[in-house]
C-alpha cells in the first residue's frame, strides 16, 4: 500500500460527491467492486466521507489494480528452477491466473507423464522461461472460462496434449482451442494415459508412414507408453510387428499387445534377428524412439526404399550420419514431431477422434501400469529414465 499512501495525501479530497467522481467517464474502465475496495482500504472508518479527484482516482486505482493482479490464485504444482536430475522437480505453490480471452482454467484430474518431460527437465529441450512448470498432457474439469468465450462451459471434462507446457499443477490456464472434450465412456485417468501417446501412434502409423496390411515394421521400446499403442494399432492394421524390449516382463506385455516377434535387444543383436525374421529382406519402416543406442542398427534393418522414423531419443541423441549412408538402399529418413502433425484444430480433432474411437472399439487398450501422486513426480521421472516403467504413467494431483 506504499504507493497508495503517497497518493492519499496528494489526491484525496473530503467530499460527498464520492460516487459521481469515482465513476467519471474516463475512469469507467475500473470495475465498481475494485473502486469500493479501494475506498475501504484507504480508510475503512471514513470510507463514506472520502473521495478522489478523477485524476487522483485514476492513479490510485491503477496502483490497486497492480496490487490486485499480484494477488494471483495459488495452487500446488511443480516448478523447475535449474536443469538436472529428478531432484530439481520442486513441489510448491504456483500461480494460476484468471483465464483471458480465448482461455479456460482447468482443474486437473489426471496428468500424463511423457519422456519429453524428462528432456525439458534435463535441458535437452529448452523451456521458454525459467523457472517453469513441466507437463504436456492432462485431463480435467473446466472451472472458469475467459470473457466472451463460447463453446466451453464450467464443468466440461476436457483433455489436451502438447503445448502449452504446465500440466504438472492442480490447475492450469489453457487456450480453449487446444482442448478436446473427453467422451463420457472414457475414464479421465485412461484419457490422460492415452492422449499424447495415442495421438503419437496415430500420426506415426497413419500419416508419417502409412502402415498397411502386409507391411513388416520394427518398433523399439515396444512395451513403453507409445510403443505399446504402436504395436496394438499396427497389429490391427494388419502389419507384421517386430518389437524390441529389455526384460521378460516387457516381452510378455509386447506379445499381448500384438507383437509377432519380440527381440530382447539388451542381450540379442537386433539387426541379425530382424534379418533372420524377414529372411534378409528387411522391414518397411522402423519406429525408433530410443535414438543413440539403436539408430544405426535401425538403418541396417530397413529394406530398399524403407522408412527410418526417428521420433525420440530415450537413450540420447543419435550420432550424426552422412547423407550418403542413405544411398545404398535409397532410404527415407524423417525426424517427426506430433506437434507438426496436429497444427490445425481440424488435424487435432481428427487425430484424437481416431484415438478415442479405437479405445471405445477395444482396438487400443490403455495400459495404466503406474500411478504416482503429482507431489512424487520425481520418483516417476527416475523410474521412467531407469527403464523400470512399462505402458503409461499417470500423475494424480
Ligand atoms: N516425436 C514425437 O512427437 C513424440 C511424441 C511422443 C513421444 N515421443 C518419444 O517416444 C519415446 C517414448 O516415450 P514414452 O513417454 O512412451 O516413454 P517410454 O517408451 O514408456 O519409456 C522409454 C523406454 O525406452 C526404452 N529405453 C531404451 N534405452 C533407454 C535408455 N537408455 N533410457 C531410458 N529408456 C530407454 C525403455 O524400454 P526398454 O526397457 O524396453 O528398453 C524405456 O521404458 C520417447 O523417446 C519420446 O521422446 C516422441
Amino acid at each position: 500500500m506504499a504507493a497508495l499512501t503517497l497518493h492519499h495525501h496528494s489526491c484525496l479530497h473530503s467530499s460527498t460527491h464520492l460516487s459521481r467522481r469515482l465513476y467519471h467517464p474516463k475512469l469507467s474502465i475500473f470495475p465498481r467492486s475494485l473502486v469500493k475496495n479501494l475506498i475501504f482500504r484507504l480508510n475503512p472508518s471514513e470510507s463514506s466521507s472520502f473521495s478522489l479527484s478523477p485524476r487522483g482516482a485514476a492513479v490510485a486505482v491503477r496502483a490497486l489494480c497492480t496490487e490486485e493482479s499480484r494477488e494471483k490464485k495459488m495452487v500446488k504444482g511443480i516448478r523447475v528452477y535449474e536443469h538436472g536430475g529428478p531432484e530439481v522437480l520442486k513441489w510448491e505453490d504456483v500461480e494460476v491466473g484468471e483465464p483471458k480471452d480465448g482461455e479456460i482454467r482447468v482443474k486437473n484430474k489426471a496428468i500424463g507423464l511423457n519422456f519429453i518431460d524428462v528432456y525439458y527437465r534435463k535441458g535437452v529441450y529448452k523451456a521458454a522461461s525459467m523457472p517453469f512448470t513441466p507437463g504436456m498432457e492432462a485431463v480435467g474439469e473446466v472451472v472458469a472460462v475467459g470473457p466472451g468465450l463460447t463453446g466451453r462451459q464450467i464443468g466440461d471434462l476436457v483433455a489436451y496434449a502438447g503445448n502449452p507446457m504446465g500440466a504438472y499443477a492442480e490447475e492450469q490456464i489453457l487456450p480453449a482451442d487446444k482442448v478436446v472434450p473427453v467422451p463420457s465412456s472414457i475414464d479421465p485417468i485412461v484419457a490422460a494415459s492415452i492422449m499424447l501417446k495415442g495421438m503419437t501412434a496415430q500420426f506415426l502409423l497413419r500419416r508419417c508412414f502409412k502402415v498397411e496390411r502386409g507391411h513388416t515394421i520394427l518398433v523399439h521400446a515396444a512395451a513403453g507408453g507409445v510403443g505399446s499403442l504402436l504395436c496394438q494399432w499396427a497389429n490391427a492394421l494388419g502389419a507384421i510387428v517386430i518389437g524390441t524390449v529389455s526384460t521378460n516382463e516387457k516381452a510378455a506385455q509386447a506379445k499381448e499387445d500384438g507383437c509377432h516377434h519380440v527381440i530382447m535387444y539388451k542381450n540379442e543383436d537386433f539387426v541379425s534377428r530382424v534379418n533372420d525374421i524377414t529372411s534378409g529382406t528387411g522391414v518397411d519402416v522402423v519406429y525408433d524412439s530410443v535414438g543413440k543406442d539403436t539408430f544405426k542398427g535401425s538403418l541396417a534393418c530397413l529394406k530398399t526404399r524403407g522408412y527410418m522414423v526417428s521420433f525420440g531419443q530415450s537413450s540420447g541423441s543419435p550420432d550424426p550420419i552422412p547423407l550418403s549412408d542413405l544411398a545404398p538402399k535409397s532410404l527415407f529418413l524423417t525426424r517427426p514431431s506430433m506437434m507438426h502433425y496436429n497444427e490445425t484444430r481440424d488435424e487435432l480433432l481428427e487425430c484424437v477422434g481416431e484415438v478415442f474411437a479405437n479405445v471405445a472399439a477395444g482396438i487400443l487398450k490403455a495400459r495404466v501400469n503406474h500411478k504416482y501422486p503429482l507431489s512424487r513426480v520425481a520418483d516417476a521421472h527416475a523410474d521412467l529414465e531407469n527403464r523400470i516403467t512399462s505402458g503409461s504413467v499417470v500423475l494424480l494431483p
